[in-house]
């Protein structure tokens, strides 16, 4: 009998799956190369679609099957495909459906008026005309927690919508251990003997021959181009779209070699997750999806940080490079690029940040956000407190608010909770690295050579195969045998820049 309720809820899910993916391929369209007069047709496509996925997936009829199931044998053992997909639609469809209607509908109407608001305070760096916005997107966030449901506190509840199952104690402490190393990585890169030549990569770098640079990376390292695609956008993204379908975007700067090419490879690094997902079997449940925000932002930072900005990776590209950018790099040595291109400055911005200040960006709003929750911060301190740590993490004054608490659009969009993924992305790319070279001594002779296809598939087999089957907790125990910690993080960052400054 549970047979068939299995095989019936398999193809509900799979209909909903194909649904999205027919939303995805529009937002790619949108965001690519529609004309700009398609958007508000293109906004009425999207918005009868997501109301037919949500309708179809919160149907009662799942609901019966899922109970179904539920007391079944196929749950007996939980790792199993069936257990999986079950206890995961499970998760999803309790989700979808504990939040009543009308709280939906106005986080729905602030955040679309909060980020237009958003858009013209930062511009008149008014963090005041801000503040009732912010103020009423907090008081919803809460509600949404509260109809949620939490153990300990509210923020769990909104960590769980992009990294479930993680708790906010868990990483609170991993979190402030991390920060308290920066802090100290950062003086004693501010006080070090040597200083990168960054101007080096930011010299003139001919966008087409960027273009094709790139492109040969993301195939050296697994992106196959018949599989994927790589098109331009303004903010660049990955999305699997599904099987044999990943698409990614960059943007190029031609005076900057540096935001393109670890761009492209950030974003390869998100579709070889998507593409190592076992989809041809799995796809539309559990097990053919991507466990967590910050798992997949483990494999982007891998191959952007871990390879990309690595002295083996370029004994192999370096060569390369110069004879494309000839008149850039001919008269640049390898360990000058390679120090060039792993330049530490603390600045204001997110997103511009490098690797070992980015993660101090993400913990400054975590702290904020996660206050503004347990009502410890009010709204309006948000601008305060945010000015007060950034000077103590960073040693900088904030001069506006465009460069501080009004930088981000995270907030207005009632995305709290979406932060920590980042930083707990770059945590599990050092363990998992870590495990990777040590199932494989000779991985830097590897990277040498230009074989990244070792890495790749190892990533494939430990992480990527298995979908949804352990949560981002359990799976970086299952492959690594330790569980969250900022050590190897913090033990990789000191090596690398203790050469490159020396200190
Ligand atoms: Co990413």
């Amino acid at each position: 009998m549970s047979q068939k309720a299995y095989a019936d809820l398999i193809t509900q899910l799979k209909e909903v799956s194909t649904l999205s993916s027919c939303a995805s391929m529009l937002g790619w369209d949108e965001r690519t190369y529609m004309p700009k007069k398609g958007s508000k047709f293109r906004a009425e496509q999207l918005s009868l679609l997501s109301g037919m996925i949500h309708e179809k997936f919160t149907s009662p009829k799942i609901g019966d099957l899922l109970g179904e199931l539920g007391s079944s044998d196929f749950v007996k053992d939980d790792t199993s495909v069936e257990a999986v997909n079950i206890r995961e639609t499970q998760h999803q469809y309790d989700k979808s459906t504990k939040l009543p209607n009308d709280l939906v509908k106005e986080l729905t109407k602030v955040t679309t008026l909060a980020q237009g608001e958003w858009v013209s305070c930062r511009a008149k760096n008014d963090f005041k005309s801000f503040l009732p916005w912010l103020e009423k997107v907090v008081d919803l966030t809460k509600q949404k927690a509260e109809a949620y449901g939490y153990e300990n506190e509210p923020y769990d509840a909104l960590l769980d919508d992009y990294e479930p199952g993680a708790k906010t104690e868990e990483v609170v402490e991993v979190f402030a251990n991390l920060r308290n190393e920066l802090v100290i990585l950062l003086d004693k890169i501010k006080g070090a003997p040597k200083k990168p030549d960054v101007s080096i990569v930011e010299r003139a770098y001919d966008v087409e021959l960027q273009r094709i640079f790139g492109e040969s990376v993301a195939q050296a390292i697994g992106f196959g181009f018949d599989e994927g695609r790589l098109d331009v956008t303004t903010h660049p993204f990955c999305s699997g779209m599904g099987p044999g379908d990943t698409r990614i975007t960059t943007r190029y700067n031609p005076n900057r070699l540096n935001d393109a090419l670890f761009g492209i490879m950030h974003e390869a690094g998100h579709g070889l997750y998507e593409m190592g997902i076992d989809k041809e079997n799995h796809f539309g449940t559990p097990m053919g999806e991507s466990t967590s925000l910050g798992i997949h932002e483990s494999q982007s930072r891998m191959w952007e940080n871990q390879v990309g900005r690595s002295k083996a990776f370029w004994k192999y590209f370096f060569p390369q490079a110069q004879r494309l950018f000839k008149s850039s790099l001919e008269d640049v040595e390898l360990d000058d690029f390679y120090a060039a291109i792993n330049n530490v400055t603390p600045s204001y911005i997110r997103v511009e940040a490098d690797e070992a200040t980015y993660n101090l960006h993400i913990l400054l709003r975590f702290e904020l956000e996660r206050g503004l929750m347990t009502g410890e911060i009010k709204a309006a301190d948000v601008r305060d407190q945010w000015n007060e740590r950034f000077k103590k993490y960073f040693g900088l004054e904030v001069d506006k608010d465009a460069n501080g608490c009004l930088q981000d659009v995270h907030w207005s969009a009632g995305l709290i909770g979406y932060f920590p993924t980042y930083t707990l992305g770059n945590l599990y790319s050092a363990q998992f690295f870590n495990k990777a070279k040590a199932d494989m001594p000779d991985i830097d002779q590897q990277f040498e050579n230009g074989d990244f296809l070792k890495l790749r598939h190892w990533l494939k087999d430990n992480i990527h195969i298995h979908g949804q089957r352990y949560r981002a907790t359990k799976l970086v125990e299952v492959v690594t045998g330790e569980s969250l910690s900022y050590k190897p993080l913090v033990a990789y960052m000191n090596k690398k820049y203790g050469e490159i400054y020396g200190f």
